[in-house]
């Protein structure tokens, strides 16, 4: 395609350098902006007509060529060009050729400034609802899962070493309640990004008469951007978008890993299904948890475009600066990143199987209900620091003999503490350990199924 002249290429001597041009121009990535930069023109040129800025017939005009242009993008067949630029220009460009002077009237009272400050907002509060939908569905398989599994014990971790006996379900309700915050700061950060920039024009505002509530009214803005220098600097709406991302698949991250010591031959506590596991290329009896390897991995990016956006923000002095083009490629990749983990994980944890037997052995082998063992000793007026010693020594005796805790005579539990009953064989069973802890928050099973009733009823339907 021949070269044209830059839309703002009046006052220039030369034309601009050919590597500085690819340089500059940002359309191989920001035409993902095509359809909010559309909507924004439409709502921006409907205001600028009722405001008698430009005529109806201009108005029709611009409709009508920007109708033409969305066709064109939708079906592959639009020209993208280096020369314009970016999005912005490419699409002011075509209008002018399909339209004609009508097309150089819809810049009137804007800036790239304030339009790409706009699209962005558009496409992304577009992109954070898709992703709560998502976050959605993945809380909507954990919770299946915990229904299913509301009574099934395991080994709970600290230190990762086995702790107490939990039930599948409250484990997996964990993180249920971490992705419902994910959720809730997403919906936050929407409302602060929903305002709009347009009206701003470059920095300063426009000597036009312009009316920013219709606009923002038309474009499902919440209201106006108060200054017009932030309107069209700060990208605090990116970092803060990309912290609710990075949050999110760190939350992410911390179930993948889980996923890959479960399903480990070591732990054997999960299974996987096949087709969510790869093999290797040189060993033959390989299953491995690469799709939770990744999404562990992929958590890196989100966090290193929290760090570039961040960073990208930090010395810029008001108003725009082209630093802020560079928002664009962190963002975008942040976003894909997230979905793409969100969706592969929603369907695999509603397919992984729980192997009971497993955690059942675990649980036979770290003295899971030591713990229990003392406070049977407090229920009958041992004081805690007391009970804590005698069970101490118990589990010493335990280990002398090379059995779980559980397993000793109640004779031999009495010469550590003689009120102890034969009553306590039932305490220290796994199941009796997750009944005893029946209140809000604790993992008996019944409490469980109440807290993913609860879960289902936030998630609404
Ligand atoms: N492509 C630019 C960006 O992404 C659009 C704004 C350009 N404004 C300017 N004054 N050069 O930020």
């Amino acid at each position: 395609m021949a070269s044209k002249p830059k839309l703002w290429s009046g006052r220039f001597k030369e034309p601009v350098d050919e590597r500085v041009k690819r340089f500059t121009a940002s359309v191989e990535f920001d035409r993902r902006l095509a359809k909010q930069d559309i909507a924004g023109s439409l709502a921006h040129a409907r205001m600028l007509a009722a405001a008698g800025i430009i005529s109806k017939r201009d108005l029709t005009a611009i409709e009508r060529g920007l109708a033409q242009i969305r066709r064109e993008i939708e079906k592959g067949g639009f020209q993208w060009s280096i020369d314009a630029e970016d999005v912005h220009l490419n699409i002011e460009r075509r209008l002018t050729a399909l339209v004609g002077e009508p097309g150089k009237r819809l810049h009137t009272a804007r800036s790239r400034n304030d339009q790409v400050a706009t699209d962005l907002r558009l496409w992304l509060r577009e992109e954070m609802d898709g992703i709560d939908g998502s976050l959605a569905a993945l809380i909507r398989s954990l919770i299946g899962q915990a229904e299913r599994h509301a009574a099934l014990v395991m080994p709970g971790f600290t230190h990762l070493q086995v702790a107490q006996p939990v039930t599948f379900g409250h484990h997996l309700l964990a993180y249920v309640a971490m992705f419902e915050r994910d959720r809730e700061r997403l919906v936050q950060c929407r409302a602060r990004l929903n305002q709009l920039p347009l009206g701003a024009a470059a920095l300063a505002g426009t000597s036009f008469p312009i009316d920013r509530d219709r606009v923002a009214k038309e474009l499902g803005f919440e209201g106006v951007a108060e200054n017009s220098l932030d309107a069209v600097s700060d990208r605090d709406f990116a970092v803060e978008f990309c912290g609710c991302a990075a949050l999110a698949m760190v939350h992410l991250s911390r179930l993948a890993e889980e996923i890959v010591l479960w399903s480990s031959s070591r732990f054997g506590f999960v299974k996987l299904p096949d087709r969510y596991t790869t093999g290797s290329s040189i060993m033959p009896q390989k299953k491995n948890p690469d799709v939770a390897e990744l999404v562990r991995g992929k958590s890196a990016r989100v966090v290193g475009s929290l760090m570039a956006l961040l960073t990208l923000m930090k010395s810029q002095p008001l108003a725009y600066n082209r630093d802020n083009q560079e928002d664009k490629a962190p963002l975008f990749d942040a976003v894909d990143t997230l979905k793409a983990s969100l969706a592969v994980f929603a369907d695999m944890i509603a397919k992984l199987v729980p192997q009971p037997r497993a955690m059942r052995a675990a649980l036979a082998e770290g003295h899971a209900t030591a713990t229990d063992l003392a406070d049977y000793l407090v229920r009958q007026g041992v004081p805690f620091r007391d009970a804590h010693e005698a069970v101490a020594r118990v589990v010493r005796e335990a280990e002398r003999k090379g059995v779980d805790l559980s397993r000793l005579p109640v004779a031999t539990l009495k010469r550590f503490s003689p009120t102890i009953g034969a009553d306590v064989k039932r305490v220290l069973t796994p199941e009796g350990s997750v009944a005893a802890r029946d209140h809000i928050g604790g993992t008996a099973p019944a409490q469980v199924r109440k807290a993913a009733a609860r879960a289902r009823k936030r998630l609404g339907k």
